[in-house]
């Protein structure tokens, strides 16, 4: 596999084994030495069009630890401001023989149209509302190393689906490895064509939640929102939010998830963020181990 631009590019064998190589990745972080040689000489771009913390410096810390050479590049500051288009940036990429290139951007399928633009292996690290798949990535990783094998989990996704790129490829990784996902939220924030998804839908969280394994939450993505979807934060909060109560309805093992950014008090309670349940500060440590093994498998070949 040469991109990694959607979670369907992967099949079950493909997922295994990056998840497989990533446990091995996170073995070598708990050394005293943490970098492998394996990408030394090669050069990626981490091309920000959007904002972002954890992915990347994540995709950064990863590339590193491989050794590879590594450019930030973030729109603010840059010639995009002066009107650069993607395409006259991924021109400049290509003469300076660039080997990888991590995108984020506000429109979806900006990674694919790059990846006809340059030679190097893009990866996808949020195109709009589109795909995050790296992200379903350490999701599963996470959910695997707590709960085990994927085959039958059930997880519930809640939230604005409609706008979240990590629903989406969350959806389709844990289709591949077969979980079984329950999206639930507002019917103003579960898209259109939702019918057609390899998931069930549900209103009612407090329903779902006792029949869940791992509960991911979502953010609730206001600057894509150009009108109201709810009538309220607190009224949000009350149906869809996870607070103390709801968390006593999950199962005694179940996890709690969420990618970040998170809105304490909107989506999820802060006790309940902060709880030896929840995983979230996990799945950003798992995030590296991730990306490792991601860009160990598309460019460490030769
Ligand atoms: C997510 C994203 O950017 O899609 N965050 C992340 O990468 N960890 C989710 C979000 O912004 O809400």
């Amino acid at each position: 596999m040469k991109h990694l631009l959607s979670a369907a590019d992967l099949d079950l064998d493909a997922a295994t084994l990056v998840l497989d190589t990533a446990t091995e990745m996170a073995a070598m972080a708990s050394r005293e030495v943490k970098k492998l040689p394996t990408l030394r000489g090669r050069t990626v771009v981490n091309l920000f069009y959007e904002d972002s913390t954890r992915t990347r410096i994540s995709f950064e810390t990863a590339a590193k630890r491989l050794s590879a050479d590594v450019i930030n590049f973030s729109a603010k500051g840059s010639s995009v401001e002066k009107g650069e288009s993607l395409k006259d940036t991924a021109l400049t990429l290509q003469a300076m023989g660039i080997d990888g290139v991590v995108i984020r951007h506000p429109a979806s399928g900006a990674p694919n149209t790059l990846s006809q633009w340059v030679d190097g292996s893009i990866l996808n690290a949020g195109d709009g509302t589109h795909e995050h798949p790296t992200q379903a990535l350490l999701d599963a990783y996470t959910m695997r190393s707590r709960l085990g094998q994927l085959k039958g989990l059930r997880v519930a996704i809640v939230g604005d689906v409609l706008h979240s790129r990590v629903a989406r490829s969350n959806v389709l990784l844990l289709r591949t490895l077969g979980a079984e996902v329950t999206l639930v939220g507002p019917p103003t924030l579960v898209p259109v064509g939702v019918e057609d998804w390899p998931a069930t839908v549900s209103y009612d969280l407090d329903s779902v939640l006792p029949g869940t394994d791992a509960v991911m939450m979502l953010r609730v993505q206001r600057e894509r929102m150009g009108q109201a979807y709810f009538p309220s934060a607190r009224e949000y909060s009350r149906r869809y939010g996870l607070d103390n109560r709801r968390v006593k309805l999950l199962p005694e093992h179940a996890i709690i998830m969420h990618p970040g950014p998170m809105i304490r008090g909107m989506e999820i309670a802060p006790e309940v963020a902060d709880s030896p349940r929840s995983t979230i500060v996990e799945q950003v440590a798992n995030g590296v181990s991730v990306r490792m093994a991601c860009l160990y498998l598309l460019l460490g070949g030769k």
